[in-house]
C-alpha cells in the first residue's frame, strides 16, 4: 500500500509534519490493535462480557490481574486481553478523530481531509462491527468481517500516511554547457 500510494500520482503537495506524524501514528495503532484482536480470537476472549459499553457491569472491570506474574494477564486472561482490546479501540477511535478535524483544521478541501474522513468513518465503521460481533457472541459472518474491515483499516492508514508525504523528488537534470 505504501509503495502504491508512493507510486501513484499525487493530487497535493505534501501535507504539514504534524499531519504526516499524526498519519504515521494511526498506521502505528492499527497494526497494535490488529494484534490485540488476534490475542483476543486466539483466547475466546469474545465468547465471555458480551456487553457494551460495560464490562462485568463496570468500566473497568475488576480481577484483570488475577494471574502471577501480572505481565501474564496481558496474554493469558480473557478479561483482561478484550480490556486491553477495547482500549486499544477507543485510542485508534479519538486520535482518528482528532486526525480528522485538525487536517480539516490546517488544510480544509485537501485530498488529505477527505482521506482523514474516510479514515475516521472506516475506524469507526470497524469499532461497530467489533462491538456486534461481541454483543452478538461472535458468529463466524461477523468476526470475518470484523478481521476483513481491520485489514481495510491497517491499508487505507498506510496508504493515507504515505499520501501526507507527498510524491517522490523528480530526478533533477544537471545542464552541462558546452
Ligand atoms: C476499531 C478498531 C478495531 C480493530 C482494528 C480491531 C481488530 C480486530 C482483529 C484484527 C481481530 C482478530 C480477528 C481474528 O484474528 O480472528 C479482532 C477480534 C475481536 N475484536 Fe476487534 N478490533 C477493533 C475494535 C473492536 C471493538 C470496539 C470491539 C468490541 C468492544 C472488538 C471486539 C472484538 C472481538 C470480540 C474479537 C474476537 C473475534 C473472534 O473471536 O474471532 N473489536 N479485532
Amino acid at each position: 500500500m505504501v509503495v502504491a500510494r508512493g507510486l501513484a500520482p499525487h493530487s497535493e503537495p505534501a501535507a504539514d509534519r504534524s499531519t504526516q506524524r499524526l498519519a504515521g501514528l494511526i498506521v502505528l495503532l492499527a497494526l497494535v490493535q490488529i494484534y490485540l484482536g488476534g490475542l483476543v480470537a486466539g483466547l475466546h476472549a469474545g465468547l465471555s462480557y458480551n456487553t457494551w459499553p460495560l464490562m462485568d457491569g463496570k468500566v473497568i472491570p475488576s480481577d484483570l490481574l488475577l494471574l502471577e506474574p501480572a505481565w501474564r494477564n496481558f496474554f493469558e486472561n480473557p478479561k483482561m486481553v478484550q480490556f486491553v482490546h477495547r482500549v486499544g479501540a477507543y485510542t485508534l477511535f479519538v486520535v482518528a478523530l482528532w486526525h480528522m478535524i485538525a487536517t480539516w483544521r490546517r488544510q480544509p478541501g485537501t485530498t488529505h481531509a477527505r482521506r482523514a474522513t474516510l479514515l475516521f468513518l472506516l475506524v469507526l465503521v470497524q469499532a461497530s462491527i467489533g462491538i456486534g460481533t461481541l454483543l452478538m457472541q461472535v458468529p463466524l459472518h461477523m468476526a470475518l468481517t470484523h478481521q476483513g474491515v481491520a485489514l481495510m483499516v491497517l491499508g487505507f492508514a498506510a496508504a493515507h500516511w504515505r499520501g501526507t508525504k507527498g510524491a517522490y523528488p523528480l530526478p533533477t537534470e544537471i545542464a552541462v554547457r558546452g
